[in-house]
């Protein structure tokens, strides 16, 4: 049997920012993983960065190398119709954002935990939470082919939107929303100069495409695809033609293409799950609710919900009080809905939804709108940025 402040499901950004900033604030935590730590690292996902959580990061001290490594960016490009129309995110909101993957996060946060042996747990199998609605919740799991139990102050779930976390919470004390899209997202890495120096957004009447970025020499590139289609269907020659189809004419004569070395399909889903803990249990970050991508909110909503509960958690323990943890939930959601909202929109305006006329005259109107209006582009870009802390 072992004991910790603060038990920690799922070592994914959330998982383990939270452990890093209990840690700078003294506050124990184990965190339990499924997977290998080569695994998680290696997983492509989120590429862009808010800048709150640039500075949550720095203050958990592990901003090092995302400073040095990482790409400002001051604005991205939305086309249509076969032109261009640039969003100055500094000029209207006065924020920039941060080009820097996933995937190196996950590396420098794995870094930061590894400096304390035995906090984070990899390849942990069959984890159950119980006592989830007393004071003292606990954990099993096995580990090293042993079968071992977790006695803690706290469950945080960061255990990602398939985890065992929120299937913990007796199902009638949640409400859960979802709106699922009848279009996927098919990626593409490879080490080619990306298409434009800022970020790409594209509506095509083929439908929606993203040219983003991990570096000066690696592209990150997307096209709306069927939810039924498969990986095999795309040899790289059919992704490339697909991309340079829907860029308009300027952007395509730029397009260099090359090997892949990832492509992968997502499905877009929005959901969200009221309220985020029950108990002495708190849904982080995917666990709690799933965005599409458009908006590159997911990853920064989660750094947004380990800011609040880590702040909750240190009061209890410092002054005693429960008040911040007890509002976890309504903080966090206050912020989840408003990106929920954004990404749906900037998803819906961007993509080609099934054959009707009438829908894609109206999204081309709002794009001419977007386009000449600074009230409409200066609201699109506070919410690229990331809403404020209140
Ligand atoms: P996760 O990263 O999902 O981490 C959860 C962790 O829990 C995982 O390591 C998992 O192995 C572990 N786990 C699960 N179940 C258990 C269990 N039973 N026991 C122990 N451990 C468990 N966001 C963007 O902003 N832009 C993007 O382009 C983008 N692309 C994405 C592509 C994919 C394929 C996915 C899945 C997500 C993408 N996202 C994107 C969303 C973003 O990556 C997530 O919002 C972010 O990873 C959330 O972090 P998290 O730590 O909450 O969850
Ligand atoms: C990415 O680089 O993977 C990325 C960037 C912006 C998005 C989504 C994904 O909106």
């Amino acid at each position: 049997m072992r004991r910790t402040q603060v038990a920690i499901v799922g070592a994914g950004p959330s998982g383990l920012l939270l452990s890093q900033l209990l840690a700078s604030q003294g506050v124990d935590s184990v965190v339990l993983e499924r997977e290998s730590p080569e695994h998680v690292q290696g997983r492509i996902r989120a590429g862009l960065l808010e800048w709150t959580t640039v500075e949550l990061l720095q203050e958990a001290g592990i901003g090092a190398r995302m400073m040095r490594e990482g790409l400002v960016h001051d604005g991205f490009d939305v086309a249509f119709a076969d032109g261009g129309h640039r969003i100055d995110l500094k000029g209207l909101s006065g924020r920039s954002m941060l080009v820097y993957g996933q995937n190196e996060l996950q590396k420098d946060l794995i870094e930061a935990r590894s400096a304390e042996p035995d906090t984070v747990l990899w390849q942990v199998h069959d984890v159950a939470l119980h006592d989830i609605g007393t004071c003292a919740p606990r954990l099993t799991y096995a580990h090293a082919d042993r079968r071992h139990e977790l006695h803690c102050d706290f469950v945080a779930g960061c255990d990602g939107f398939h985890g065992v976390s929120r299937a913990a919470i007796p199902v009638e004390k949640l409400t859960q929303y979802e709106r699922t899209y009848p279009f996927g997202w098919l990626g593409l890495l490879a080490d080619v100069p990306p298409l434009h120096e800022e970020l790409v957004y594209v509506h095509h009447e083929r439908g929606f495409a993203l040219c983003s970025m991990r570096s000066h020499g690696r592209s990150r590139y997307y096209v709306q695809c069927p939810l039924e289609d498969k990986i095999e269907h795309w040899p790289d020659s059919r992704f490339w033609d697909e991309l340079h189809a829907r860029l308009p004419e300027r952007y395509a004569r730029q397009l260099v293409s090359g090997p892949s070395f990832e492509k992968s399909i997502v499905p877009l889903r929005s959901f969200v799950t009221e309220p985020m803990h029950f108990g002495r249990l708190y849904l982080v970050g995917d666990a709690a609710h799933i965005v599409p991508p458009t908006g590159a909110k997911g990853l920064n909503l989660a750094a947004a919900d380990v800011r609040v509960l880590a702040q909750g958690i240190v009061e209890f323990y410092r002054a005693g009080s429960p008040t911040l943890l007890e509002e976890y939930s309504a903080r966090a959601l206050g912020r989840v809905w408003k990106a929920t909202r954004f990404s749906w929109w900037f998803t819906t305006l961007l993509h080609r939804f099934s054959a009707d006329p009438f829908a894609e005259r109206l999204q081309l109107a709002e794009l001419e709108y977007l386009a000449g209006s600074a009230a409409a582009a200066r609201s699109l870009a506070e919410n690229y940025v990331g809403l404020s802390f209140d």
